[in-house]
């Protein structure tokens, strides 16, 4: 198949982590023009990548550049405008997380792109790091047997930013720890354990006054998936000194599944234990044991890297029309869990998510 023509749109922090994909794979995504509204910013990219055309507004881009596909890495609060843009003028859609900063926002999108005709992905990358497809597949496999609780955090400390930045600004992020960070362990358990039926109970705690319109330094919620599974999220970007946590526990009434990243490493392997492949408990102590690292060769992906493995996955579904694994309107299953956590922590009662 001829390369997909992609246009990246937002050349700041998460661009580093998209454009090895087209350096990689050139034959299968060609990065043919990039865009920011800070134009030395686009200019630097632009050289490193080997990319000639330049652009400040994503409007002229659009009438000038002959691709088949925007990748938007621009802030949350420009998501919705970009891509819908981008399929008005008839192009394919790679959008970063979050989706967008309102449900209303993601539901205008995926009927855009339906009229359209378009395909339309939202970058969770998590769904494709080798370790979490294992995880999946053992799962799908039904090695745990039923799934009945998950457990996942999300802990980061934003003091570093500048004052003043997009991500302690709930108007241009959509909030904060939920759906900065949090929301990559809340779509990976719809990923790996299905959806969310409702939302129990949510708690949110600003203290912090660099963090303005409503962006929260911590969350923890609890949830209940729709096989009545019981689940648990904590969520937190102002921890003081954390070993990088990005934990996410899977219990089935034949196994347990950890992915529990060591400090440093979001790529660490997600680890197994079940019924079938670990030496039974005898002992007190081997109930903590029996943990093997899942086969992530089986997977075949071609990158360690979840952001490279997605963009070519995005290039496949694009060209043969098939719905991408993330596609925004499984998206929507996972911004409404975002939006029923603080509708649970703003009411202080339980959503059920087939109401948003
Ligand atoms: N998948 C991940 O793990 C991950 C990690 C970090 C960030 N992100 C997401 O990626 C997106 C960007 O985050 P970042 O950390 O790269 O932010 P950033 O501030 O480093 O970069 C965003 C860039 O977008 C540009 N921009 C904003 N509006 C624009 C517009 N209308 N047209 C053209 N350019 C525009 C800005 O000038 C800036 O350079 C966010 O949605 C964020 O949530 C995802």
């Amino acid at each position: 198949m001829p390369a997909l023509r992609v246009a990246l749109v937002g050349a700041g922090n998460i661009a580093s982590h998209h454009l090895p994909a087209y350096a990689q794979f050139p034959e299968q995504v060609e990065l043919v023009a990039i865009c920011d509204l800070d134009e030395g910013l686009a200019r630097r990219r632009a050289h490193d990548a080997g990319v000639e055309r330049v652009y400040t507004d994503v409007d002229t881009l659009l009438r000038e550049v002959a691709c088949d596909a925007l990748d938007v890495c621009v802030t949350p609060d420009q998501h919705a405008p970009v891509a819908l843009a981008a399929i008005a003028a008839g192009r394919h859609v790679l959008v970063e997380k979050p989706f967008a900063v309102t449900l209303a926002d993601c539901r205008k999108v995926v009927a855009a792109a339906d009229r359209a005709g378009s395909t339309l992905m939202v970058a969770q990358n998590q769904r494709f790091l080798p370790s979490h497809q294992a995880a999946r597949a053992i799962i799908a496999a039904g090695e745990l047997g039923e799934v009945r609780a998950v457990q996942t955090d999300s802990i980061q400390h934003w003091g570093a930013l500048a004052a003043g930045h997009w991500q302690h600004d709930g108007a241009r992020a959509g909030g904060g720890a939920v759906i900065g960070v949090g929301v990559h362990r809340l779509d990976l358990v719809r990923f790996l354990a299905g959806d969310v039926k409702r939302v129990l109970s949510a708690v949110t705690r600003t203290a912090s006054p660099r963090f303005v319109n409503g962006a929260e330094e911590y969350a923890a919620a609890t949830f209940e998936l729709e096989n009545g599974a019981v689940g648990q999220a904590f969520a937190a970007v102002s921890a003081f000194r954390s070993p990088w946590s990005e934990q996410l526990l899977v219990f089935g009434e034949r196994g347990t599944i950890h992915a529990s990243p060591a400090p440093g490493n979001v790529r660490s392997r997600a680890f197994v234990a079940s019924e079938r492949r670990s030496a039974p408990v005898v002992e007190w102590a081997d109930q903590f044991g029996g943990f093997e690292p899942v086969d992530i060769a089986a997977e075949g992906l071609p990158s360690e890297s979840g952001q490279v493995n997605e963009i070519l996955h995005f290039a496949t579904c694009c060209a043969s029309g098939a719905e991408p694994l993330s596609s925004g309107r499984d998206n929507i299953g996972t911004m409404k869990l975002v939006a029923g956590i603080y509708e649970s922590a703003r009411t202080g009662a339980p959503v059920e998510l087939d109401d948003l």
